[in-house]
């Protein structure tokens, strides 16, 4: 099986597995998983046939978001572990064919970086230059904002720096300064810091908030843009001169060019790019800009419309081939469906009847789509969104927009590994706290029952490493069977064909594909079984065959 494919890079391979780190294994009884807790499970995680991991922050933070403020880009925050055992759990998870990429937070440091604490100390500090320092309108003491771009994390983008009397950008909360990617040092310094994670092991990166890198040199005011949303301003703005700047696509350039050097004949190092677009829009088209193009840039980007879609076949039809549609031919895609910052699909999707049978269609599609599938932790055991008390919110975002927005801690509960109390994640009292389905939705119990979701998402992962059609095939949808809400597609390569057949419906449905085969894999029918071209697909029926 692996010898045939030996020529796609790992990222390519086998879905990547998103870890939130403080919530997925505590080993030393602290309420907040560690690095220890990651190499734990590491057998787990080979055995579902991940290939890569990608890692939140575990970088040292004062946590006001959550590792995104980070104080030293060179380090292991002390409640993950150390250096040390990152090393070790490099080296382990090389062992098992994973790889790993860090999370890099290049747009802004914590206000607590040694680099801002200069920056701030005075206005002829060397290290003025690296943040986006302004006089307000009238003045080095006028009263005013710079401009009116405002931060995601609600009020004004810039704050009023009393010592030194000037304003300084941050598109986040105040304590996440925005760097000065125009200035050459700060590129070479943060170049640097990747570097050394290359050095360790580490084979990529993903990129937060690529797209905000470099502002509008001369800071024009964003264009007002109304639209329906929870009372956050920023919403009402069209990102123009805050972010998407034609520069940010030469510092990405640079960054490939450091990939490059590390990535060997089998291009093993991977850039994977979170291009954010204005909220709730659609963007697949700025998102495959970033996608090495002409000249080299990432190698994946993540396209959020599937965060905005709704589970139709239509709906999901039109966003995947409008994804495809605005990639160049070789580009390769990915998929997602959930993350740290997202309610779950678990639940932004699948909510009210039948919600484990949709469950199912979602990974059914997302392993038998063309590109990397990525998963986020507990995506495997269906796990879904908690609910968080007033009390026990802990994210920037829900505590300033609650209950307007819930904030993003509903997505990141512990793990949920086993019936036992906290859910297997720790002995002491979880950061957040378990949701409340933890005693039938866990690990332990989908391992023991081969038909839990867990064996579906395995069985998934298996067929799309074992069927080149599906690994690098071409994809061809049947839209004939949309309006019955039934989503059909071929995966082409060399002469093998695969056809699948989901059904998006609770209804008994025709198979849009006028063919039979024999079936690979499907939720209402035996592997090696057949399907005739006139089969009728049950409610919620996943079928691949060929
Ligand atoms: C990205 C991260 C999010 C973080 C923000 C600021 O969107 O995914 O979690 O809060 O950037 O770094
Ligand atoms: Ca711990």
């Amino acid at each position: 099986m692996a010898a045939q494919h030996t020529k796609l890079p790992w990222w390519k391979t086998g879905p990547i597995y998103q870890i939130y780190p403080r919530s997925f294994l505590d080993t030393n009884g602290d309420g907040l998983g560690d690095l220890e807790g990651i190499r734990r499970k590491l057998d787990y995680l080979q055995d579902m046939g991940v290939r890569g991991i990608w890692l939140s922050p575990l970088y040292p933070s004062p946590l006001y978001d959550f590792g995104y403020d980070i104080t030293n880009y060179h380090d292991i925050d002390p409640v993950f572990g150390s250096l040390e055992t990152f090393k070790l759990l490099v080296r382990e998870a090389e062992t098992r064919g994973i790889s790993l990429i860090m999370d890099m937070v290049l747009n802004h440091t914590s206000h607590l970086h040694p680099w801002f604490i200069e920056s701030r100390s005075s206005r002829d500090n060397p290290k003025r230059d690296w943040y986006i320092w302004k006089d307000g309108p009238r003045g080095p003491s006028g009263k005013g904002y710079p401009n009116n771009w405002m931060a995601a994390f609600g009020g004004h983008a810039w704050t009023w720096d009393k010592p030194t009397e000037q304003y300084y950008l941050h598109l986040f909360t105040e304590e996440q300064p925005d760097l000065n990617w125009r200035n050459p040092e700060v590129q070479k310094a943060m170049l640097a810091e990747m570097q050394f994670w290359l050095d360790l092991g580490v084979k990529g990166f993903r990129l937060d908030v690529i797209n905000y890198l470099v502002k509008d040199a001369q800071f024009r005011n964003n264009p007002y843009h109304f639209r329906m949303t929870y009372p956050r301003r920023h919403d009402l703005q069209h990102h123009q001169f805050d972010r998407n700047q034609p520069e940010t696509y030469e510092i990405v350039h640079r960054i490939r060019s450091l990939m490059d050097r590390y990535a060997g004949a089998s291009e093993d190092t991977m850039l994977v790019g979170e291009v954010y677009p204005d909220e709730g829009v659609h963007a697949p088209d700025l998102a495959a800009t970033y996608i090495g193009i002409g000249k080299d840039l990432l190698h994946l980007a993540f396209d959020f419309s599937t965060i905005y879609t709704s589970l139709t076949a239509a709906d999901l039809h039109s966003v995947l081939q409008t994804w495809y549609g605005v990639l160049s031919p070789s580009a390769w895609p990915c998929h997602v469906l959930s993350n740290h910052d997202q309610s779950r699909a678990a639940s932004r999707l699948c909510a009210g009847s039948d919600s484990e049978a949709k469950k199912r269609v979602l990974a059914a599609l997302l392993h038998t789509q063309r590109g990397t599938p990525f998963l986020y932790y507990g995506e495997e055991i269906g796990m879904e969104d908690g609910v968080i008390a007033r009390k026990d919110l802990q994210d920037p975002l829900g505590k300033k927009y609650y209950p307007f927005h819930p904030g993003r801690d509903r997505s990141r509960t512990p793990m949920q590994w086993t019936r036992e109390s906290a859910a297997g994640f720790t002995n002491g009292r979880p950061w957040l706290p378990v949701n409340r389905d933890y005693r039938e939705r866990n690990v332990e119990a989908q391992q023991r029952d081969p038909s839990s979701l867990l064996h579906w998402y395995r069985d998934l992962i298996t067929l799309r490493q074992e069927e080149p059609a599906l690994l690098d095939g071409s994809i061809e949808f049947f839209e004939t069977g949309l309006q019955e809400n039934v989503l059909a597609y071929v995966r082409r390569k060399a002469g093998s064909e695969v056809l699948v057949v989901l059904n998006v419906s609770g209804q008994t449905r025709p198979n849009p594909i006028r063919r039979g085969g024999t079936v690979l894999l499907s939720t209402h029918r035996k592997p090696q079984g057949t399907i005739e071209h006139d089969t009728r697909l049950a409610p919620w029926e996943c079928t691949v065959y060929k």
